[in-house]
């Protein structure tokens, strides 16, 4: 079977990296969560006190990033690697979901997560999940997906992903965490959140992870047939 690149594009907690990962490992495909990448981006800023409106302070930063992924076998995933520090645990806080988009608007760093992302796929054989990657990261991508879900059903589920990471909060606060999120993604000038022309519609307010990641599969399985 010829591998092929698989773009996962949608709003955010609509299952996208937990449905990514799935059909990657089912098919031996290599995963990357482009959110954790922005993610890494943000934590740095707001450790060394880079302001986004700082040019020179960004571009310098960018220089001083270096993000990876380390396969974790007990916990069957990928954690996120800043240079060299695992930061997986602290980039899904809030305080992170509460900058991150903001980072993810500055050009420069599109710029510069977009060329890793590029590198990344080279080879084909990819599951990437993120908010441009069938615009912008791999137009030419043989499957695309855009992951939908009921906001009311979204901020359900990140509230339990927070909670089981001990992070207790408000339903609204959660809620308008996601709606100014998806604000600033879908309105930032470079990369915005885009359905791409030819993308596949799932909406996940209604189906079961396992009914997802088979929509996924099967939609890989048609385009490996007519290839
Ligand atoms: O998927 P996530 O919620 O972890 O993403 C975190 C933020 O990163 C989100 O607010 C939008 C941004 N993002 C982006 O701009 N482009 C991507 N390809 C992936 C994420």
């Amino acid at each position: 079977m010829s591998k092929i690149i698989v773009a996962l594009d949608g709003f955010s907690s609509c299952g996208k990296s937990t449905t990514a990962k799935r059909v990657a490992a089912t098919l031996h495909y290599a995963f990357i969560d482009t959110g954790a990448m922005y993610r890494a981006v943000a934590l740095y800023f707001h450790r060394h006190a880079v302001e986004v409106s700082d040019a020179e302070a960004v571009e310098y930063a960018l220089k001083h990033i270096e993000i990876t992924f380390a396969f974790n076998v007990g916990r069957q995933a990928s954690d996120t690697i800043l240079n060299g520090e695992n930061v997986e645990q602290e980039i899904r806080k809030m305080f992170i979901s509460e900058i991150v988009s903001q980072v993810a608007a500055i050009p420069a760093v599109r710029h510069a997560m977009v060329a890793q992302q590029q590198k990344m796929g080279e080879k084909k054989g990819i599951v990437m999940d993120g908010r441009d990657i069938g615009t912008v990261v791999f137009p030419q991508a043989e499957l695309k997906i855009f992951m939908t879900a009921q906001p009311n059903i979204r901020a359900q589920r990140r509230k339990l992903e927070l909670l089981q990471k001990g992070e207790d909060l408000p339903l609204e606060e959660i809620v308008e965490n996601l709606r100014m999120r998806d604000e600033i993604d879908s309105n930032r000038t470079e990369g915005p959140l885009k359905r791409a022309d030819d993308a596949i519609d799932l909406d996940t307010s209604f189906r079961s992870m396992d009914e997802q990641v088979n929509f996924v599969l099967d939609h890989v399985r048609r385009v490996q047939r007519e290839k």
